[in-house]
């Protein structure tokens, strides 16, 4: 009966080097370990042998079991090892080969533009107010004094919002431009302290919307930088050297400014700002067209109406107000010529900043 059980493991130790793969390791199992294998029918039998031989047996029997166990045991494991390396080998990888640089995002020239706006207009003392994008006519157009059928609305075509009711006389849209937050902001300081509103200085960022034939010089959105500063004594003085401070911040300390009589429904009196061409510094290039200056925002005085619209008492507080067009701005400065560049998300155009 040892005999037996030594022959038993010995031939399930031969046999257990010739199994290559976790399938027959499985069947290796079944045939040596499993229910119907010589060694369980050996325990099987234990019961029919002398008290004698029995405790022997069984005691030798238990060691095969528990030698054939760790033997299957170290097996697998050194199967697992192998499959490791040959994956190894077949997926190998050349650590050495040089890497792929990742692609460097980087700010959109508008953004560019914006942000350097916000940071000159910041260290005079200007928050940013961010306001809606969809508007009502009665904030985009009535409130700033441009009464239905005005004729300076035609300069603003809009997209309406079609909520499915009848427009009536108040419909939605796409702000035309930045100007209707001066209520919206003048409104919310009002609320803050009805009776002695604090003063405002802020600039209103943010995209606008016209229903406009796209061409190079005109896209149908495009982002305003408007400025609103309103309290006691302001002044058209206020006005002129803020902006001018601001040209020389942003454009340069010796760039000088102009301002050409204009108008705007929502300021009296009203502006157009130029400043010298940065381009050629005055002498008259085909940026300026020749005339050695640069349109580059609108401005004025708040309109008492548009002042009481937002709550603010004419009789007691003054305004100024401006709005300018970022991108026109940036495509001054780096000499781009078609306004399209901007939202045709071309990376030839992008990487260039
Ligand atoms: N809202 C004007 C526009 O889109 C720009 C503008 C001009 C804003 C003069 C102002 C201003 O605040 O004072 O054409």
């Amino acid at each position: 009966m040892l005999e037996q059980l030594d022959q038993i493991e010995s031939q399930a130790l031969t046999d257990l080097k010739t199994v290559q793969d976790e399938d027959n390791l499985q069947r290796w199992k079944v045939a040596h370990l499993g229910r119907n294998s010589p060694l369980m029918k050996a325990f099987d039998g234990l019961g029919s042998l002398s008290k004698e031989e029995r405790p022997a047996v069984g005691r030798r029997a238990n060691e095969v079991k528990r030698t054939l166990e760790s033997a299957l045991e170290s097996r697998s494991g050194e199967l697992r090892q192998a499959a490791i390396l040959r994956a190894l080998e077949s997926e190998r990888l050349d650590v050495t080969l040089p890497g792929r640089a990742p692609l460097h995002g980087r700010l959109h020239p508008a953004t560019q533009t914006l942000r350097e706006i916000y940071r000159v207009f910041g260290e005079m003392g200007f928050q940013v107010y961010r306001s809606r994008e969809v508007e009502t006519d009665e904030y985009n157009f009535q409130l700033l004094n441009f009464p239905p059928n005005h004729p300076a609305r035609d300069m603003q075509d809009s997209f309406y919002v079609d909520s499915g009711a009848p427009r009536g006389d108040n419909p939605i849209l796409l702000r035309t431009h930045t100007s209707p937050g001066q209520i919206h902001a003048m409104r919310e300081y009002v609320a803050m302290n009805p009776d002695n509103p604090p003063p405002v200085r802020i600039i209103l960022p943010g995209m606008c919307f016209r229903y406009e034939q796209i061409t190079a010089r005109s896209e149908m959105q495009f982002n305003q930088v408007e400025g609103l500063a309103v309290g006691p004594n302001i002044t058209l003085g206020d006005l002129k050297g803020t902006l001018s401070d601001f040209a020389r911040r942003m454009f340069g300390q010796q760039v000088r400014s102009r301002f050409r009589a204009s108008h705007f429904p929502f300021t009296e009196p009203s502006a157009e700002m130029d400043i010298e061409c940065f381009v050629c510094g005055g002498q008259g290039c085909p940026v300026c067209k020749r005339t050695g200056w640069l349109e580059i925002l609108g401005c004025g005085m708040v309109h008492p109406l548009v002042l009481s619209n937002g709550g603010y008492d004419p009789e007691r507080y003054s305004g100024f107000a401006f709005g300018m067009g970022p991108e026109r701005i940036t495509m001054l400065r780096h000499r781009i010529e078609d306004i399209r560049y901007f939202w045709s998300n071309d990376l030839r155009f992008l990487e260039q900043f």
